[in-house]
């Protein structure tokens, strides 16, 4: 998608200098920064530090610190030292165990001499289909957003928490796919988007990547969506997730329960957006999902830009407070109107996933 009028995806690897390069989504919207990852390390770092994030993001970037990994050293140990190390950078994400996993059933297989030039096929194989998954679930959620608009025939308004744009996939978005392909079929649409404390990725994030597509939307304060469902100023809510069960319940960015608590009391049609790889087939009780905690100080500080356009961190909180900063929470399946994926849109139940793959 667009940054100042020019494509960009979020990762790619630089044939020339021969490391990877991304937006370091840090610093955004105030600072557009392409940032150079040379090692593992500085991939780790990347995903730790959220200047990568979202969960198809992070699992390619994982996918590509393999790649660096093997440049240093094309070693098996090497290899398993470090899938160990990218795995525990970030836990509730399951795209980033998935690519790690991936990208050591095609390497393990390998002669040395060969481990990097497979790592970096995959990695790049694993770019690419996420760009055309991620397409495909534009396809099929503009078949829904076609739905309500042809019967509403006026702007569809709708709701959506945190980022799962292009800026957390490689391109297109998950959520915001069927915004984007719904907008250039010409269907006008409008999109609250959720401030989503404490990091701000909707304010940050979502709203900064649909200006630069020219999509018209609104920051909201997290607590406000309910009163716009009541008010019917909400047709459809559309979130994306970082780890859904095969019973169909849905771990997305915290707040996102309490916005599908009040679209089902509000009758809003309440969709998950996800390529099939966010799919934990393994778990079986939402209790077991990994739920991040994050440092506090993302509470109680916050990034802004001064008057000289400098990023400064301030506190806002009285210096002696407490806080806890849950990065994730957990949508009961009986809340999810349906899950769109590439491979089809779906109940939110173990019967409309095995229904997919049939
Ligand atoms: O903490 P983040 O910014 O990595 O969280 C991202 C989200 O919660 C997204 O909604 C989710 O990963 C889906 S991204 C297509």
């Amino acid at each position: 998608m667009k940054i100042g009028g020019k494509e960009f995806n979020t990762i790619w690897f630089n044939e020339i200098n021969q490391n990877v390069q991304i937006i370091d989504q840090t610093k955004l919207p105030h600072k557009f920064i392409i940032k150079d990852l040379n090692t593992v390390e500085d991939t780790i770092n990347a995903i730790k530090v959220m200047e990568v994030r979202g969960a198809p993001l992070i699992g390619a970037t994982a996918a590509y610190g393999l790649v660096l990994a093997m440049k240093k050293n094309n070693d098996v140990k090497y290899l398993e030292k470090c899938s160990k190390n990218l795995i525990n950078s970030r836990p509730t994400a399951i795209n980033l165990e998935w690519a790690v996993n991936r990208m050591k059933n095609k390497l393990l297989s390998c002669k040395p001499a060969n481990l990097f030039n497979t790592a970096l096929d995959e990695a790049k194989k694993i770019c690419l289909e996420d760009i055309s998954f991620c397409e495909q679930i534009g396809q099929n959620g503009l078949r829904i957003i076609e739905q309500i608009y042809n019967s509403k025939k006026k702007t569809i308004n709708i709701l959506t928490h945190c980022n799962a744009g292009w800026l957390a996939t490689i391109n297109w978005g998950t959520a915001t796919s069927p915004i984007y392909l719904a907008h250039k079929k010409g269907i006008p649409i409008h999109v609250w988007v959720d401030e989503t404390r404490p990091r701000n990725q909707g304010a940050n994030l979502t709203s900064y990547e649909l200006n630069e597509e020219g999509i018209p939307n609104t920051i909201i304060a997290d607590n406000t969506g309910g009163i716009l469902m009541q008010r019917g100023q909400v047709d459809m809510c559309i979130v994306g997730t970082d780890r859904t069960l095969s019973n169909g319940d849905v771990c997305n960015k915290i707040g996102t329960y309490l916005k599908a608590l009040a679209a089902h009391d509000n009758k809003v049609p309440f969709y998950v957006a996800l390529p099939i790889s966010t799919i934990d087939w393994n778990i079986k009780d939402s209790k077991d999902i990994p739920i991040e905690e994050r440092n506090s100080k993302e509470l109680s500080n916050v990034d802004g830009v001064n008057s000289k356009g400098e990023i400064e961190n301030l506190l806002i909180y009285p210096k002696k407070s407490k806080s806890m900063n849950l990065a994730f929470d957990i949508t009961p399946a009986k809340y999810v109107t349906k899950l769109i994926t590439e491979k089809g849109v779906c109940d939110a139940s173990a019967e409309g996933l095995k229904n997919l793959f049939k």
